[in-house]
């Protein structure tokens, strides 16, 4: 057997441990995991490298439809393999939402033509608005798995027990946004001691931790599977490990800004730093670690949100939230958590990939599997310049910020879709 693409020299690592050898890929599949394969028709090199499964984003904004200004899906996957990513998660909050046969089929056909495997998410409610639920049942026939009205969250509790009872019929994972509008509404930053100082209105830890307790009592009632998006204060991670512990069926995610940043960046009202959930206190952050590190947070997830310089560009009370996240989450996992690499890359890859219901395809170097692989050096060190970012938007936080870790090659589906860095199309 010829083998067409080998992945030569690094260390594999996934979930079943760490192996020194070559990966041998065929017809978008992985054939062969050998000590050394010779003679393929294509090579690249991963000396020095780790070679993953590929990453997983369960919270990516990719702006299409209606706002091709700040990134398109075919821009946004780019982004996503130069970040190591093979699968995202496209939120609905775009214009029309994504809540109609008709939407999603458009997502998924744009999908089809991208860099990587890009799945829909749909709203729970009509329009993101929360009065009507959606037509759950027929656009989970055409693959929907996650449900969310991200950027919002279901604020009425008797809409999202509908929803949770509805959507048990086809098992979906109901992904809830948690904000209590009505105590976060006028709110601009974490309140707190810095939103006092600064004089800009606050949006108390509150807000978040009401809708989780309130989802975790409607998780125990329905049976239904809730996953918690964005989780950014020491409350919300005690609560979801409480919900654990007692066997109540939730998940949750930490975005990558919530344990990297905290709310002392706002301190130059630079709107670069605006985003919602707002960037915590420091406390917040060392408890976003301890839930990462203990498990209680489930997976990582970039809540990747492009805006373009016009829109982000605004005084900080004005601007949109929002941060950019794909082409920079892995580094500052492996930089900033003091977590061994297979624990990151779980976080990264292959849980997110179980809770969206990608085990299949996603999350695992293995004989027989879609060839989804991402190699990178974790000791390569860069310093994050936006203007060498794939997305159409700039709005990264952590321009000048020096990192550990960089993504060189990445596969998806069997395509060499990035090497030495570059995207090859
Ligand atoms: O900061 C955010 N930006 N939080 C959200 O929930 C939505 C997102 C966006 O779509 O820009
Ligand atoms: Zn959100």
């Amino acid at each position: 057997m010829t083998i067409q693409l080998a992945i030569r020299g690094g260390r594999v690592i996934d979930a079943s441990g760490e192996r020194r050898v070559d990966v041998g890929i065929n017809d978008g599949q992985i054939v062969a995991l050998e000590e050394s394969i010779d003679g393929a028709a294509r090579e690249v090199d991963a000396a020095g490298c780790v070679v993953s499964p590929g990453l997983v984003d369960m919270h990516t904004h990719l702006r299409q439809p209606g706002k091709e200004e700040a990134e398109t899906i075919e821009t946004g996957s780019r982004a996503a393999v130069l970040g190591g990513y093979t699968a995202l998660l496209a939120m609905p909050n775009t214009t029309p939402a994504i809540d109609s046969a008709a939407v999603v089929r458009e997502v998924q056909e744009l999908g089809r033509q991208s860099l990587c495997d890009v799945e829909v998410a749909a709203a729970v409610t009509v329009g993101r608005t929360g009065e009507q639920l959606t037509p759950m049942a027929e656009l989970a026939e055409l693959g929907v798995k996650v449900f969310t009205d991200d950027g919002d969250g279901v604020q009425d509790a008797r809409m999202m027990r509908r929803a949770l009872e509805y959507g048990t019929a086809f098992d979906a994972t109901l992904s809830q946004h948690c904000e209590v509008d009505a105590l976060s509404e006028g709110g601009h930053m974490n309140e707190g001691a810095v939103s006092s100082r600064l004089g800009v209105p606050g949006i108390p830890a509150e807000a978040e931790e009401l809708m989780i307790s309130r989802d975790v009592a409607l998780a125990r009632l329905t049976g239904a599977k809730v996953h918690f998006q964005h989780c950014s204060t020491a409350g919300s991670v005690e609560l979801v490990r409480a919900a654990k512990a007692a066997g109540i069926r939730v998940t949750a995610e930490a975005a990558t800004h919530h344990f990297t940043l905290t709310d002392e960046c706002c301190a130059d009202y630079n709107p670069m730093f605006k985003v919602n959930p707002p960037l915590r206190t420091a406390a917040d952050v060392a408890a976003i670690k301890a839930g990462l590190a203990d498990g209680t947070i489930d997976a990582i997830a970039t809540d990747h949100a492009p805006h373009t310089p016009e829109a982000k560009d605004m005084p900080f009370d004005q601007a949109p939230c929002g941060m950019l996240g794909l082409e920079t989450a892995l580094a500052l996992a492996l930089t900033e958590l003091e977590l061994p690499i297979e624990t990151v890359l779980g976080l990264l890859s292959w849980r997110p990939a179980a809770i969206i219901g990608l085990s299949d395809s996603h999350g695992a170097i293995a004989v027989g599997r879609p060839a989804n692989v991402c190699v990178f050096d974790p000791s390569e060190s860069w310093t994050v310049d936006p203007a060498k970012l794939a997305s159409i938007a700039r709005n990264t936080p952590y321009a000048g910020r020096t990192v550990n870790g960089r993504v060189r090659h990445t596969v998806a589906s069997g395509e060499l879709v990035v090497t030495d860095g570059e995207a090859q199309r």
